[in-house]
């Protein structure tokens, strides 16, 4: 079988190192991958929302499924232009896709569903929504409706930090927008929930914690993911059974309302507030760097999965897990989340140990006459599966070591909460 990969990130780098492991599998391409998917992939450089040419290239090399890593190609629709077509495909359709694109579609099917969410208020211009925060409490939260990578969103402490967050996003700093959300601050610890589903079944794919800001203690920016683990130390029976019954089940519904069905993976981003779930928002697709903390740990062959869910079939598949403590830690560029160093070269990558429990997994990087670049923010992934999750931080720890990179830097706090 042949399989194509679309996206460039550390979680593409897992998913086709996880599909690589596949003997039903003779040939991968990622579009346009890494120095990381270069070692077990056809990377190939292409213009992917020329879905044309995109479905063109994969006839002609007779690629027999698709897999959809980033949100924005799903937000475009490629599902439904590449369907057209009878090409297989992993991932959600164009309107199940607003899940992700749309902040105030989710809002509005969770209003309609009662599904536990902050309470929000949608805002048409300026005036109103300064109007209403000149009688709210802080912090508040202001966030742009539209597809912004994780920036369009606001933690306001007073009335100026809002009125600046209103006017850049109305200024167009996330593109033309025609409202945006003022929405309640929860409090509480945040949780990455994945389902995968094939539009009738769903099947829970792990748990994970993201540390999301840039600095140790869990501050600074936000980022895409400073590293996770998993599963997350929030995570009972009664806790999963609230999130399916109370937020995942009645969005799916609501999808059903609207005549489609979700199919791929769905990743709810939760808060937890005194055990109970609360949807801070949906992604359509598997987290960075939760994907490549959760897939070391799958026994069953991904590509079975991900066809069954193209077949409708996922209620056959049984998905088995390794009862393992998985730890991931993001190697940055120095400057990351800001303006970063780009083009620097990264020596010693063959001092890493990599084995069965060892893994590394390549982002932002690219090979140059075998030579290996740091071009992106997030440059490498480490993770480590153990018994214990302080183990499997020390494996990492000394893989990086090993590295010894000095274009990086990265936190060594991941995991705090589940590591005395
Ligand atoms: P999002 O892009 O929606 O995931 O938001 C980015 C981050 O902002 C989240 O990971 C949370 O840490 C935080 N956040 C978003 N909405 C809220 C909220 N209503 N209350 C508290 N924190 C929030
Ligand atoms: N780790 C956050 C995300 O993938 O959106």
């Amino acid at each position: 079988m042949k399989v194509g990969v679309i996206g460039s990130g550390g979680r593409e780098n897992a998913i086709c190192h996880s599909l690589k492991k596949s003997t039903k599998i003779d040939k991968i391409f990622c579009f346009p991958g890494n120095a990381g998917t270069a070692s077990i992939a056809e990377n190939i450089e292409f213009d992917l929302s020329d879905f044309e040419n995109f479905k063109k290239f994969i006839l002609k090399n007779q690629i027999d499924l698709i897999v959809v890593g980033p949100e924005k190609p799903l937000v475009d629709g490629i599902v439904d232009y590449l369907e057209k077509f009878d090409i297989k495909v992993f991932g959600p359709n164009k309107i199940s896709s607003q899940l992700e694109g749309s902040k105030i579609f989710t809002k509005k099917i969770c209003e309609k569903f009662n599904i536990p969410t902050a309470k929000f208020g949608i805002f048409e211009n300026k005036k109103e929504a300064k109007k209403f925060l000149q009688n709210s409490n802080f912090p508040i939260v202001i966030k742009a409706d539209n597809l912004a990578s994780g920036k369009g969103v606001y933690i306001c402490n007073n009335f100026e930090e809002s009125n600046i967050a209103i006017d850049e996003i109305f200024n167009g700093k996330f593109g033309k927008a025609n409202n945006l959300l003022i929405e309640e601050f929860l409090e509480g610890e945040e949780m990455s929930y994945f389902i995968i589903s094939d539009g009738k079944t769903i099947k829970n794919f792990g748990t994970a914690q993201d540390h999301k800001r840039v600095l140790e203690g869990d501050k600074g920016k936000n980022t895409g993911g400073m590293g996770a683990y998993s599963p997350s130390r929030l995570i009972s029976n009664e806790l999963e059974e609230k999130i399916i019954n109370k937020i995942i089940e009645p969005t799916l519904k609501g999808l059903n309302e609207i005549n489609t069905s979700f199919k791929g993976f769905l990743y709810a981003g939760l808060m937890i507030v005194n055990n109970e779930p609360y949807l801070i928002e949906y992604n359509v697709r598997m987290g960075d760097p939760e994907c490549q903390t959760i897939l070391p740990k799958l026994k069953t062959d991904l590509i079975d999965i991900l066809i069954a869910c193209c077949e409708e079939k996922l209620d056959d598949i049984n998905i088995q897990w390794l009862d393992k403590k998985s730890l991931c830690v993001v190697l940055c560029s120095k400057g990351y989340p800001d303006k970063f160093l780009k083009n620097i070269e990264i020596r010693n990558l063959n001092q890493i140990k990599i084995s069965d429990t060892n893994f590394l997994f390549h982002a932002g990087t690219v090979k140059k006459n075998n030579e290996v670049y740091a071009v992106g923010g997030r440059v490498l992934n480490f993770v480590s599966i153990s018994d214990n999750f302080a183990d499997s931080k020390k494996e990492i720890l000394d893989n990086i070591e090993r590295l010894n990179w000095s274009g990086g830097f990265y936190r060594k706090d991941i995991g705090y909460k589940v590591i005395k």
